[in-house]
């Protein structure tokens, strides 16, 4: 199999899997992945369904497009995350069922459970809202994930970041589970949220809980 054919391959099926997963629907969203000198993105307005990988997109840093569609209405949303993150792979906007009730409630998701720690730090923050696919809401990104792999966009969605499409569509799928809970828990009455030390604790081990080998505290007479 061609490097060319397997790229967009893995591309659509990320794409496919994202609304299998029922973290997506219909048209709304779009994946991307990293390439030498740019990426590949999902084509516009078209039904995962119906693409073949050849309908996946090029685009050069530069916001040149290269493919027989036009790239996704965010090709800039996710152009400016790979300019940014060095160590994104992959991107993934979606409309999420439960990310999206909370955008449109314009609530971050805080610290009500240890994983939101999932995306780098205390919180999984909400961007502002702006126009899809325009530059201003591309900034408003780029500033909630200053320090975090995944937000929330302001009556819109998620976007979320990865080293690959495995996890960037792992991501995805727990930044969900965070949000179903935290709307469920809402729904109850106020959360009570942990704190700053005890996220700060859940930090510090996730750096460890990612690297191959025991935990530190397991080295301890073990
Ligand atoms: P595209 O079909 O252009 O990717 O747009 C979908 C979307 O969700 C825009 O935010």
């Amino acid at each position: 199999m061609s490097g060319f054919f397997r790229q967009r391959r893995t591309l659509l099926d990320t794409a496919l899997a994202m609304n299998r997963l029922g973290l997506n629907q219909g048209m709304a969203g779009n994946v991307s992945v990293r390439t030498g000198d740019g990426f590949l993105i999902t084509p516009s307005a078209m039904a995962y369904e119906k693409c073949a990988p050849v309908d996946m997109v090029r685009v050069a840093m530069d916001g040149r497009p290269q493919g027989r569609h036009r790239p996704s209405s965010e090709w800039r949303l996710h152009r400016d995350i790979y300019l940014g993150h060095p160590e994104a792979g992959a991107v993934l906007h979606a409309h999420p069922p439960w990310c999206t009730v909370l955008a449109c409630l314009e609530r971050e998701i805080p610290a009500f459970h240890y994983m939101v720690a999932v995306a780098g730090g205390d919180s999984i923050p909400l961007a502002g809202y702006a126009t899809f696919g325009s530059a201003e809401l591309s900034a408003l990104v780029g500033q909630a994930l200053a320090h975090r792999s995944a937000c929330l966009m302001a009556h819109h969605g998620m976007v979320c970041f990865a080293a690959g499409p495995e996890e960037v569509l792992a991501l995805a799928l727990e930044v969900e589970n965070l949000a179903r809970a935290y709307g469920r828990a809402l729904q109850v009455g106020e959360v009570p949220l942990l704190t700053g030390e005890q996220m700060a604790e859940v930090t510090a081990r996730f750096a460890a809980y990612r690297q191959p080998g025991p935990l530190p505290e397991q080295n301890n007479g073990t």
